[in-house]
C-alpha cells in the first residue's frame, strides 16, 4: 500500500473497498433468506448481516491498521473470519486526492474509527432496503472528519445485482467523492426523522417547525443522504437512542459539503476514544445552504430541557 499517503487518505481509501465487501455480505445473507435475527434489546434488532459485516470491516482495517481504536456497533470478537472477507486494497481515487495539511501529520493514537456495520436494521429485516447503510466514521482528535457510507441496495429495484449500490465518501477540508449533491427545494419545508423509534417528544419537536412534508425513515446515514441529495432540509431526532457509530461517518460526509450535525442544542459532538456511546442531545443536522442556527432556535423549550 501507498505508505507515503497520509493515514487519513489511506483509511479512507481502506473503508471504501472494506465498506463495500460489507455490503455485499449483507445482500448476500438477504437472498439466502436466513437472517438470523435476535433482540438486543426493546426496539434494537441485530441479524447474521450485522454480525458477518462487522467481523468484515473490523478484520480488514485491523489487518492494515493493527495499532488503530475501531469500535464497532456489535462490539465485534476477533474470531477467525473467511479469507475472501477480508480486503486489503484501496480505492484508488481517494488515494490520488490531496490531503488537507491539518491532517498530514496525524499518528495512530489521534484517529478512532467508528463503525456501523448495518444501520437501519429493522428496515432491513422489514424489506425497506434502500434505508440501509454501511457506515465507517473517522475521528481526528475528537473531531468526525472523515467517512465512508456505503448502500448496498442503491437503485435495487431498478437495476441487476451487480450494478446495485453505491459507496460516497468525505473528507472535511477536501470534500467528497462518489455523489453528487442537490439543493433541496427552496419553497417549502421537508423535514426527515426517525421511522421506528417515534415518541411523543419527536412529535411535538416536528410539529413546532410547520413542516409541509415529514420523511420518517431508517437509519442515520440514509437521513443524511436525504439531506445531500435535496430531498430534505432537515434531520431532527429529539431523543437519546441514537450512537456515536451511527453519527460519525454522516456527520464528517455532511460536513465536508457545507451541511451540519450537532445534538440538539446546536453543540459538537466528541467522537474520542473514551466518548460514552450514546449521542444523549438527540441530533440535529441540515442540509448545505440551511441556516443550522435557526433550527436550534426553534427546538420546544421543553424538549431542550430535557435533552440537556
Ligand atoms: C504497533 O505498535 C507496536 C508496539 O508499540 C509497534 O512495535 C509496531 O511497529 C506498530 N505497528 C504499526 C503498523 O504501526
Ligand atoms: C407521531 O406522529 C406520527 C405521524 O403523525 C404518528 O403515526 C405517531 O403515532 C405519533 N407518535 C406518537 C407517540 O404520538
Amino acid at each position: 500500500m501507498a505508505q507515503n499517503v497520509p493515514l487519513v487518505l489511506r483509511l479512507i481509501a481502506s473503508s471504501v473497498t472494506a465498506a463495500t465487501r460489507a455490503g455485499k455480505i449483507i445482500r448476500d445473507i438477504m437472498s439466502r433468506g436466513e437472517l438470523g435475527i435476535v433482540e438486543k434489546g426493546k426496539n434494537d434488532l441485530q441479524t447474521e448481516a450485522d454480525r458477518s459485516a462487522e467481523r468484515c470491516l473490523m478484520a480488514s482495517l485491523s489487518q492494515q491498521y493493527p495499532n488503530l481504536t475501531i469500535i464497532g456497533e456489535e462490539g465485534g470478537s476477533h474470531c477467525e473470519v473467511p479469507s475472501d472477507w477480508i480486503v486489503t486494497d484501496c480505492d484508488h481515487n481517494v488515494l490520488s486526492q490531496q490531503c488537507p495539511l491539518e491532517y498530514i501529520d496525524i499518528s495512530n493514537n489521534d484517529v478512532v474509527v467508528w463503525i456501523d456495520p448495518l444501520d437501519g436494521t429493522a428496515e432491513y429485516t422489514q424489506g425497506l432496503l434502500d434505508h440501509v447503510t454501511v457506515l465507517v466514521g473517522i475521528s481526528v482528535k475528537g473531531k468526525a472528519v472523515g467517512g465512508v457510507i456505503h448502500q448496498p441496495y442503491y437503485n435495487y429495484q431498478s437495476v441487476s445485482s451487480e450494478l446495485m449500490g453505491r459507496t460516497l465518501w468525505g473528507l472535511v477540508g477536501l470534500g467528497i467523492g462518489g455523489f453528487q449533491r442537490e439543493d433541496p427545494p427552496s419553497d417549502r419545508l421537508i423535514l426527515t426523522t426517525t421511522r421506528s423509534h417515534s415518541n411523543t417528544m419527536v412529535n411535538t419537536t416536528l410539529d413546532a417547525f410547520k413542516p409541509d412534508e415529514v420523511l420518517r425513515v431508517g437509519g442515520a446515514g440514509h437521513k443524511v443522504l436525504l439531506l445531500m441529495e435535496g430531498k430534505a432540509h432537515a434531520y431532527i431526532f429529539p431523543s437519546k437512542g441514537c450512537k456515536k457509530w451511527d453519527t460519525c461517518a454522516p456527520e464528517a460526509v455532511l460536513t465536508a459539503i457545507g451541511g451540519k450535525l450537532t445534538d440538539i442544542h446546536g453543540n459538537a459532538y466528541e467522537y474520542h476514544k473514551g466518548v460514552e456511546h450514546p449521542n444523549l442531545r438527540g441530533v440535529l443536522a441540515t442540509a448545505r445552504g440551511v441556516d443550522h442556527s435557526s433550527f436550534v432556535k426553534k427546538i420546544p423549550r421543553e424538549v431542550c430541557d430535557a435533552l440537556s
